[in-house]
C-alpha cells in the first residue's frame, strides 16, 4: 500500500477512485455540504498530517462553487500538515479568459492562479488546460504545474473502437492543431485544421481548405466541447466537402445547455469525450494518464 492518500472532491470522485487503485493508495471522498445560507462546508474525511495528499476535483460543472470547494479543501489539507499537497484539477475552469480581449475585462485565469498561490499547494496536475496565451503557468499558479494531454487516452479509445483506417484527423480550429497532431501520429494518419472565428460565446464561423476530404472518414478532435457550436459548424463544412463518416472527440465534454441534443441531432457516427467532466459522452477514463504523472511525482520524493 502506498503512503499517499487520495481525496475526491464532489465533481471527481470517480477519477480519485481510479487514481487510488492505480497507485495502490487509500481513497476517501471529502465531506462537502451546504450551510443553510448556501455557503460551502468542507471537512477532511481522514488524518492528513505527514501524508502525501492528493486532492482531485474538476472545476466544472458549476465553476464558481467548484472553485470555492477546491480552495477550501486544499487550504484545509495544507493547514492540517500534509507532507505535500498535490492538487489534481482535471478540468481547470476560467482558463479560456486568459487575456483582456476587450478593455476592462478581468483576466480570470490570473485571479484563479493567485488563489491557488495563496494556498501554496506543492504540485498541480491538470489536463489540456487552455494555455494558448499563458506562457508561464508555473508563475501564474505559484506551484510546480504539469499540464498533461488527454488526447493520448482518446487515441487509444479510437484505436480500439473505431475502424479508422480511411480517416483523416481534423482539428476544428487552428488552436486544435496540437491535439490533431497527437491523434494523427498515434494512429498513423494525416491531419488538417480548420479556421474558426468566434462571433459570440455560442456562435462561431468555421472555414477551411478541404481538398482530400471527399470520400474520407473524419475524426475531429478538440480540447473542449462547450456549446457545441464549433462542432456543428465544422460538421456542416466537412459534409459540404464530401466527408463520409464523421466522429467528434474531445477531452473536456462540458456540453452546456442544449449542446448534447444539438450534437446528437447532427447525426454523427459517434461522440466521444473523457471523464474529466462527467457527461453522456464520457467514455474514456482519464485516470491512467494522471496516474502515470502522479507516480513520477510520488516516487521522486
Ligand atoms: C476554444 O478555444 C476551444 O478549443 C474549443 O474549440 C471551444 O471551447 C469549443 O466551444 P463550443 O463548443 O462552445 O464551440
Amino acid at each position: 500500500m502506498s503512503e499517499a492518500i487520495v481525496l475526491g472532491g464532489s465533481n471527481s470522485r470517480h477519477i480519485a477512485l481510479g487514481l487510488a487503485k492505480e497507485l495502490n493508495a487509500e481513497y476517501y471522498p471529502v465531506e462537502v455540504k451546504r450551510f443553510p445560507d448556501n455557503e460551502a462546508y468542507v471537512r477532511l474525511p481522514t488524518e492528513v498530517k505527514g501524508k502525501e495528499t492528493v486532492y482531485v476535483n474538476s472545476l466544472q460543472p458549476n465553476p464558481d462553487s467548484s472553485l470555492i470547494e477546491a480552495l477550501l479543501t486544499l487550504d484545509d489539507i495544507k493547514k492540517h500538515g500534509a507532507k505535500r499537497v498535490i492538487a489534481v484539477v482535471p478540468y481547470m475552469s476560467y482558463a479560456r479568459q486568459d487575456e483582456e480581449f476587450n478593455p476592462g475585462e478581468a483576466v480570470s485565469i490570473f485571479t484563479v492562479g493567485s488563489l491557488f498561490q495563496s494556498i501554496s499547494v506543492d504540485y498541480i496536475i491538470t489536463v489540456d488546460m487552455h494555455l494558448h496565451r499563458i506562457t508561464d503557468p508555473h508563475r501564474t499558479f505559484g506551484a510546480a504545474i504539469k499540464n498533461i494531454t488527454g488526447v493520448k487516452e482518446l487515441t487509444k479509445y479510437v484505436r480500439r473502437n473505431i475502424d479508422y483506417k480511411n480517416a483523416v484527423i481534423v482539428g476544428p480550429d487552428e488552436e486544435a492543431e496540437q491535439w490533431a497532431r497527437v491523434m494523427a501520429e498515434g494512429l498513423g494518419l494525416s491531419y488538417t485544421t480548420l479556421k474558426k472565428k468566434r462571433i459570440s460565446g455560442s456562435e462561431v464561423a468555421v472555414k477551411g481548405e478541404l481538398e482530400g476530404i471527399n470520400g474520407k472518414d473524419v475524426i475531429m478532435v478538440d480540447d473542449i466541447i462547450s456549446t457545441g457550436g464549433t462542432i456543428v459548424e465544422a460538421t456542416k463544412l466537412l459534409r459540404e466537402a464530401g466527408a463520409n463518416k464523421i466522429y467528434a472527440t474531445c477531452v473536456h465534454p462540458l456540453l452546456v445547455g442544449e449542446a448534447y441534443f444539438k450534437l446528437v441531432e447532427l447525426g454523427l457516427e459517434a461522440l466521444i469525450g473523457t471523464d474529466t467532466v462527467l457527461s453522456p459522452i464520457s467514455y474514456v477514463q482519464i485516470s491512467p494518464a494522471i496516474a502515470e504523472e502522479l507516480k513520477g511525482i510520488l516516487n521522486a520524493n
